[in-house]
């Protein structure tokens, strides 16, 4: 059996592997420039499935792939050396707001009644839990088995993994349609930088994991709902002496702490096409947010600000994102995992299995 998929990040090398790891003869992983560099290695890597989900079938699913983390992570490091700084270092969600206080209050209720740790405190006992948060708090949920990896790190251990186990990565090659013959997809046109003719890859399945870019790739079926880029702007800092100890969010802001002084302030939201740019409003709005979230923070070295494209399913509503994309398409021969918008580091391994179980290839 050949399987060939379509991009090479979190979502495409992870199913790589799971596929080679279940016996599949040939898998072939394609990217239009180089693996992993768009959104897998500029995530911010939380592992944050009590503060993401949306509802209570979204909250199953990512703690149960949150949950399951720390084992993926132990074997990506038994087969490559890597360690992807998987780390349980807690969450804090400050609020400011007496009326979104109350609103925690209940999703921490709810979330203990299903056996999950969390709990409300005040803004003392928050400061606790990590003394650097603000003063000006009315209080915190705490949710302390949250966790998080450096997604750089883990992009390069799933390559290593792969690469290691016998998938075949083709960095630089751009596909310009997908193969249809009899209503089936049999596999992509590609072309590769530097030669001149286009080629076509054929599969027992295609995998399109083509993050944001999904919905560009020409051949793909109308039903699939659309894929679209949602900018966020992100930056590091350099604590030099670590401080701040827990993941703490305040509303769509974030400061995740990698436990050696490095800091990761997130993100923007924004819906500007794939347009590559870090502004200067949306640089100061992280850093404005990081250090009302945490003080400390102006003490520390700015290190670098990049930013990259979620990649967001487009409901009929155009409200929130809707559900990723992951199974059987409905073209026969095409298989899709993507759309996973603010949680594709969390749900990678999850997605990866879903694929090839639905791709029909068994786990030993
Ligand atoms: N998961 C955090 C973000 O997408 O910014």
């Amino acid at each position: 059996m050949r399987i060939v998929i379509v991009g090479a990040g979190v979502m495409g090398c992870a199913t790589a592997l799971e596929l080679k790891q279940r016996g599949v003869r040939e898998v072939v992983v394609l990217d239009q420039s180089v693996p992993g560099a768009e959104a897998s290695s500029a995530a911010a890597g939380m592992l944050a499935a009590q503060i993401e989900s949306r509802d209570d079938a979204e909250l199953d699913s990512f703690v149960a792939a949150r949950n399951a983390y720390r084992e993926w992570t132990e074997s990506l490091y038994d087969a490559t050396g890597i360690d992807v700084g998987y780390r349980r270092s807690g969450a804090l969600c400050i609020f400011r707001d007496q009326a979104l206080f109350e609103q925690a209050r209940l999703r921490v209720e709810a979330q203990r009644a299903r056996g999950l740790a969390c709990e409300l405190v005040d803004g003392a006992s928050a400061r606790h839990i990590d003394q650097e948060i603000a003063t000006d708090i009315l209080g915190a949920a705490y949710f302390p088995d949250e966790a998080q990896v450096d997604p750089p790190r883990l992009m390069r251990a799933l390559l290593s993994a792969a690469t290691r186990a016998g998938v075949t990565i083709r960095s630089g090659t751009t596909v310009s349609a997908l193969v249809t013959e009899g209503g089936r997809c049999v596999g992509v046109s590609a072309e590769s930088a530097g030669a001149h003719a286009r080629e076509v890859l054929r599969g027992d399945a295609v995998v399109l994991a083509a993050g944001s870019w999904s919905s560009l790739v020409p051949g793909v079926p109308r039903e699939l709902p659309r894929v679209r880029p949602v900018r966020g702007q992100i930056l590091m800092l350099d604590e030099r002496s670590p401080r701040l100890r827990c993941i703490v969010f305040s509303d769509h802001a974030y400061v995740v702490p990698r436990g050696d002084g490095r800091v990761v302030c997130g993100a923007t939201m924004e819906n500007v096409g794939h347009r590559r740019e870090i502004t200067a409003s949306g640089i100061s709005t992280v850093l404005n947010n990081s250090l009302r979230i945490a003080p400390c923070l102006g003490e520390a070295a700015f290190v670098s600000s990049w930013c990259n494209f979620r990649p967001q399913v487009v409901t009929p509503s155009q409200g929130e994102a809707g559900a990723p994309l992951v199974g059987a398409s409905s073209l026969p021969g095409l298989f899709v995992a993507t759309g996973h918008h603010r949680n594709g580091i969390l749900l990678a391994k999850a997605a990866a299995v879903a694929v090839a179980s639905a791709i029909g290839v068994q786990s030993h």
